[in-house]
């Protein structure tokens, strides 16, 4: 490493989120390597992560968000929002989830800006997306449980109890896509008792989860087969994803039409432009609608409201990565092609390009 830099933490501002990019041990670890880290005041509250916590690891505070903004490194949660769109700037290099297939004003934004955007969500290694996976855990983990909670008659659904009664059968849950969320969510159904269904295209993950007992019944992505069992669900989660395209539209609108009343679909993959036809962005302070009578849950940031574990699970996955991004940053490597290969496939806009291919394809920039 040549230099330091200074590293910027600022609080989120999307509706109700209460996570924060780094926590105190992750502060610490970017000072011990000499850089600057500076938080916005009460970044960390909502999470449970307190002031006196950052600057005792060595950051700095400052209650203007500007401040922060104006750091050479911007290391946060979700995508920048329009009311911090005036942010950004060429001489920025911006680490956080992106999903930018579902924002093509932000991807305007960042391409006019002229700055380095690294997405979360597209950055691969072995293994596959380690910095989406633990927000995939968390996002899964609750799937099962809102679903089981939409179900409720007092919250619109159909008055369906996940593992049914003596005499009465449990209720059908198909999950489309069965990755990390999705083979969490399957899961997390199977055990409040459900009768589960997996869809997915890639066949060994159907034989994992039917051989260890997570599933019921599998179907491979082959449309006309998915039909019957949407129409049978009384919920469907969707999370299948393509790395950094638009969802794939699994679950067509006559699909939905077909399902009964009350029924309740939970669309994790709507931060990619959701797998369900009818599926829209919703928010964690107004995250459901109705649509041919069945309740839609599509919130994108579904772990904004598990703020403590999710917070120190994404910190824990992302201070790997970030110091190596920064210390690209500070040896001026960043941004020519050259990031350090633990960065693989981050980089969405650099300088005024869109130059992750599946990014640029969906939004027309290819
Ligand atoms: N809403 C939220 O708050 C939230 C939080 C975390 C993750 N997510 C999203 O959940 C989605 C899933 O993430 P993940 O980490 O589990 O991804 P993953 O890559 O681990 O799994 C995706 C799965 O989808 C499957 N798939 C791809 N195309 C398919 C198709 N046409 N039909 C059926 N299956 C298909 C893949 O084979 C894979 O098994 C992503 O869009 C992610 O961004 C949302």
């Amino acid at each position: 490493m040549s230099g330091s830099v200074q590293v910027g933490v600022p609080a989120e501002v999307k509706d109700r989120e209460r996570r924060v990019a780094l926590t105190p041990p992750a502060v610490h670890v970017l000072v011990e390597r000499g850089h600057a880290v500076l938080v916005q005041a009460g970044a960390g509250d909502g999470a449970g992560f307190r002031d006196e916590e950052f600057l005792a690891e060595g950051a700095r505070l400052t209650r203007d968000p500007a401040e922060v903004w104006g750091s050479d490194v911007v290391v946060k949660v979700k995508e920048p929002q329009p009311s911090e769109y005036g942010y950004l700037r060429e001489d920025l290099t911006l680490f956080g989830y992106l999903h930018l297939a579902a924002e093509p004003d932000l991807t305007a934004a960042l391409v006019a800006s002229g700055c380095r955007a690294y997405a979360f969500e597209t950055l691969t290694d072995e293994h596959g997306l380690p910095l989406l996976a633990p927000m995939s855990e968390v996002a899964g983990r609750a799937a099962a449980i809102i679903g089981a909670a939409h179900l409720s008659a007092a919250l619109g659904g159909s008055g369906t109890l996940m593992g049914g009664a003596a005499g009465v059968p449990p209720a059908k849950v198909l999950v489309i896509g069965l990755g990390v969320a999705g083979g969490i969510a399957a899961r997390g159904a199977r055990g409040l008792g459900a009768h589960v269904t997996g869809v997915d295209v890639d066949l060994e993950r159907l034989y994992r989860y039917r051989l260890d007992g997570t599933l019921d019944a599998s179907q491979s992505g082959e449309p006309s087969l998915v039909a019957g069992h949407v129409r049978e669900a009384d919920l469907v989660i969707g999370a299948a994803l393509v790395p950094g395209a638009r969802a794939p539209e699994v679950v067509t609108e006559a699909m939905v039409a077909s399902m009964r009343p009350g029924s309740v679909i939970v669309d994790l993959a709507i931060d990619q432009g959701g797998c369900v036809a009818t599926a829209r962005p919703t928010s964690l302070s107004e995250p459901t609608y109705v649509v041919h009578d069945v309740v839609h849950y599509c919130v994108t940031n579904v772990p904004g409201q598990f703020p403590r574990t999710a917070s120190a699970a994404l910190s824990a996955a992302v201070i790997g990565k970030a110091v190596h991004l920064v210390d690209d940053v500070a040896a001026g490597r960043a941004g020519g092609g050259e990031e350090h290969p633990a960065l693989a496939g981050a980089a969405n806009v650099v300088a005024g390009r869109v130059v992750h291919e599946a990014v640029a394809e969906a939004l027309g920039y290819a």
